[in-house]
């Protein structure tokens, strides 16, 4: 039996194309979207195609999601099979038995505390309840333990932690924010490790790390006896791929150490594989107190997120019901048995092919071919990211820094999109996060896509 394609349900519904699309919101500017409307019809691999058939290279794996590729029968089997037995356990009550396998699973493959502590996990559909739940752990965590006046969060300017009010009030993004204010109280911005335009006028490594340092000071000032938490992703995405020198995490560890104050990452577009690691937490050296993840781990076949926690964190949920009402936190779709079942199959994936290698092999290739672009172009003023999370920033001279103003990163993105391929873009900057499977061939065909795209911008 074959799909309905968007014409078909267009004559079904007995209207025009454009009426037919007017009852959807999407993520982009409604009426720009609405001019030529993307529309994905199937995938496979590391390939979209669209409403009209036309071929994309996903460069993106969809929006750092799809990791280990379009319609990959593993994980369409396990979705299949688990269809079968049961697809819905009630989250008031208890859980299932594949919640508490994902659980286990994770518990290993994330950092290793010493003495083997292991990691406590809360399942959510989207990031964005995962970084709330950290943010409501974090407060939690500390009434528990006397620290009833901690209840502050600190996080930076230009980050993303999602669109519920309170990963917002975290989140950084004056664009997405302002149109939202007022937002939650409690939220305490400090300045994020843009290395290439230091935002104290330094240059690394003579710089001291005052990003880093000067968090100690905010949380002084601040008060320690109100600060809950710091929280960062530890490559952020939306300020451009913000990379932090190696000093950065490490230096943040000791100041929320000796602070008592919970050190959380946000890898929600970072964990499972990404930067050449299961986790960024381990590539760069680091291990915080709460891991968010997300996007990556259902790979894009069930939404799935993930909040992983320390054991001795978790452990203070354990006290007798009379002082202690567990972590008050839930939804309803919570460690949902369907999407447990599909974040096995993905993990197992990723282990049994070491596909963190791989992105570590490619990521390596990505990186070099972009480098050769930056010569061949002369407009290229930096390349910033990890693994198979990269982002180039575009300069219209290098040498100075100087800013195209005539939002090259965009134009480059949608001639991009044009010929065929998927990334993320925006006026000053490109950032490309191809599956973890992809091949030397699609990370040239990637290359290849690009190198045209930006000849085409160029082009008088
Ligand atoms: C770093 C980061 N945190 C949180 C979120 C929010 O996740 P979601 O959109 O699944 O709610 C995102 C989404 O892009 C993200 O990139």
């Amino acid at each position: 039996m074959s799909l309905a394609t968007l014409p078909d349900l267009i004559s079904t519904a007995q209207t025009t194309e454009e009426e037919f699309l007017r009852h959807i919101f999407v993520r982009d500017q409604m009426a720009e979207w609405s001019k030529q409307p993307l529309i994905m019809e199937r995938a496979e691999g590391v390939y979209y195609w669209d409403v009209n058939g036309k071929k994309y290279l996903d460069a993106l794996s969809g929006i750092y999601v799809v990791g280990i590729g379009h319609r990959h029968p593993r994980v369409l089997e396990a979705i299949r099979k688990q269809f079968e037995t049961l697809h819905f356990s009630p989250p008031m009550h208890g859980t299932n038995p594949l919640a508490i396998q994902l659980a286990n699973l994770l518990s290993e493959v994330a950092p290793e505390y010493p003495g083997g502590e292991g990691w406590t996990v809360k399942f959510q559909c989207g990031g964005s309840e995962v970084t709330e739940a950290a943010i409501k752990l974090a407060r939690q965590y500390h009434r528990l333990t006397g620290n009833h006046g901690k209840y502050k969060i600190i996080s930076r300017y230009q980050s993303w932690h999602g669109s519920t009010m309170g990963s917002l009030g975290a989140s950084g993004l004056k664009s997405r924010k302002t149109v939202n204010e007022p937002l939650a109280p409690g939220f305490i911005h400090v300045f994020p490790p843009t290395c290439y335009r230091c935002p104290f006028g330094k240059q690394h490594p003579d710089c001291g790390i005052t990003c880093a340092t000067l968090i100690s000071d905010v949380i002084d000032m601040e008060d320690p006896a109100t600060v809950a938490a710091v929280i960062v992703e530890p490559i952020g995405h939306t300020g451009g791929i913000i990379d932090p020198p190696e000093e950065y995490l490490p230096i943040l560890r000791e100041f929320c150490d000796k602070h008592n104050v919970l050190l959380m990452f946000d890898e929600i577009i970072t964990g499972f594989g990404r930067t050449g690691q299961m986790f960024a937490a381990q590539t760069f050296g680091v291990t915080p107190d709460v891991i968010c993840c997300g996007k990556g781990l259902g790979g894009g076949y069930v939404p799935l997120s993930a909040m992983l926690c320390r054991r001795t964190i978790a452990d203070q949920f354990w006290g007798p019901i009379a002082k202690n009402p567990g972590f008050v936190e839930g939804h309803t779709n919570e460690g949902n048995p369907i999407s447990c079942a599909a974040g096995l199959a993905v993990l197992q994936e990723i282990l049994e092919h070491d596909l963190c290698a791989n992105a570590r092999t490619q990521g390596a290739r990505l990186r070099a071919g972009l480098e050769k672009l930056a010569k061949k172009y002369g407009i290229i003023g930096d390349i910033r990211g990890k693994g198979l999370f990269m982002g180039i920033e575009f300069t219209r001279n290098p040498a100075t820094k100087e800013r195209f103003t005539n939002d090259f990163g965009l134009q480059v993105g949608r001639r991009a999109l044009h010929n065929g391929l998927l990334t993320r873009f925006d006026p000053h900057w490109i950032a490309i996060g191809p599956p973890l499977v992809s091949t030397p061939q699609q990370i040239d065909d990637i290359l290849g896509l690009l190198d045209r795209s930006i000849g085409e911008v160029l082009k008088p």
